[in-house]
């Protein structure tokens, strides 16, 4: 057994003054059981805990960290901008060198604006769509989540369903009657629902690549249909890319499916690691906001200097797509070393460029309801031995795995005969 006495003992200090100990619930541990450990510095792919153990990182600080810890470009952006000063409540030319850079890269962004986490971004866009549609219907779907504000918050992924919670209590319904959630694939849900409401549906909001509720990877087909169905209703079609933006290549899912939304969400990689979201879409639509338009948005920290110059050193070393390719590659590598392990066990690996997920089920889901709560009780009761051998899997069996240019081919075989070795064993006993 591996020392976590430091771990223990700062984790029951901090339940005395942060509420469960964390500042956001997966953290906490609280499904797969064990000792969150308490990580004091990241070293490439590895995390390195209070207790001086080392894991290799499959959560990437839960996506942001697409060049892993302390990539030395990253850093001495940040170090050259501290110098300067870190915020000082004005325009600057390096908000605008981020913006440029973004809007140059993705055809569907003429304009953008910098918001302080994926949260932010969301709820911004969606007050957007309400405000250019003058309509106030949402539609989102069942296991996407998209952050904390209150009228998203419902069926909303990982963080409520690894609580078994269907939503949050302190929501009044009110404020979640404007929105409709719809199951994921789903194409007569969608057509019904839109034969029916569509002209007072303000937006329909997806995540690019559904991967807060396992990874649910939609066929072309139902995303084009809703993209077609958006448009000849005049509603507008929100991909949230908080997760996939700059990580499934520089155009993200829309890209994918060969789509163009109306609007898009960033956060994670966007700010290369600092808190950054980011909202943007058609000038039309964007121009609605203040001080052009009539709906407000505004923020103390939108657009930090050292957040920009960190995001915008990230996306500058992204966009050649080199990196893209080398990590769609290395993940085609683990899953199937993974996968040779498991041969004969019910147990199948979503994966698409740098993502995977283990789902513990003979087929992949779709869906939010297929996802087997038998498969997540297998990942909780394997969690804490997969940390013992050195490997930092998210806290949740909801949660999908990122993998970094930090780590290495050796990191990732090691990793998969580990993992094979141990889920083998957990699926057979
Ligand atoms: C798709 C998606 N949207 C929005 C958010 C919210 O972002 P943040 O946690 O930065 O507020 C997340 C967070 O994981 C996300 O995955």
């Amino acid at each position: 057994m591996s020392k976590t006495n430091r771990s223990q003992e700062i984790f029951k200090l901090a339940q005395q003054v942060i509420p469960g100990g964390v500042n956001s619930p997966v953290r906490a541990f609280r499904s797969v059981g064990g000792i969150p450990r308490i990580i004091e510095r990241g070293e490439g792919a590895y995390l390195i805990d209070a207790d001086n153990n080392r894991y290799l990182d499959f959560c990437s600080s839960w996506g942001p960290l697409i060049f892993g810890h302390c990539d030395p470009d990253i850093m001495s952006a940040i170090k050259e901008q501290t110098e300067k000063g870190i915020s000082f409540g004005t325009s600057t030319e390096i908000e605008y060198e981020l913006a440029e850079f973004i809007v140059h890269h993705v055809e569907h962004v003429d304009k953008i604006r910098f918001v302080s986490s994926g949260t932010e971004a969301v709820m911004s866009a969606i007050r957007v769509a309400r405000g250019f549609t003058d309509r106030d219907l949402i539609v989102k779907f069942d296991g996407c989540y998209h952050g904390h504000c209150d009228h998203l918050l419902v069926k909303a992924g990982s963080g409520l369903a690894t609580f078994g919670q269907p939503s949050s209590a302190g929501v009044p319904k009110n404020i979640t009657a404007d929105t409709v959630v719809l199951p994921l694939n789903d194409q007569k849900a969608l057509t019904d629902f839109f034969n029916k409401q569509g002209d007072k549906i303000a937006a329909v909001i997806i995540e690019g690549i559904p991967a807060n509720n396992g990874l649910l990877i939609q066929h072309q087909e139902y995303i084009q249909s809703l993209r077609k169905l958006t448009e000849k209703h005049g509603a507008l079609l929100i991909f949230d890319e908080v997760i996939t933006g700059f990580r499934i290549g520089m155009t993200g899912a829309a890209a994918y499916y060969g789509i163009i939304p109306d609007l898009v969400t960033y956060g994670k990689i966007v700010g290369g690691g600092m808190p950054v979201g980011a909202f943007g879409g058609r000038t039309d639509i964007m121009d609605v906001l203040s001080p052009l338009g009539p709906v407000y948005q505004a923020g103390t920290l939108s657009g930090n200097p050292v957040a920009m110059r960190a995001g915008l050193t990230t996306l500058k070393k992204l966009a050649d797509g080199k990196i893209h390719i080398q990590l769609e590659k290395l993940n085609q590598r683990f899953v199937t070393r993974l996968l040779n392990h498991l041969q004969g066990c019910d147990v199948s690996i979503a994966g698409i460029a740098s993502i995977f997920w283990i789902a513990f089920q003979r087929s992949l889901p779709l869906t939010a309801s297929e996802i087997k709560s038998e498969g997540i009780t297998h990942f909780n009761r394997i969690h804490e031995s997969v940390l013992e051998k050195g490997i930092y899997l998210p806290p949740s069996g909801y949660e999908v795995c990122f993998i970094s240019a930090a780590h290495t081919e050796k990191d990732l075989d090691n990793a998969a005969d580990i993992l094979g070795e141990l889920i083998a064993k957990e699926i057979n006993a």
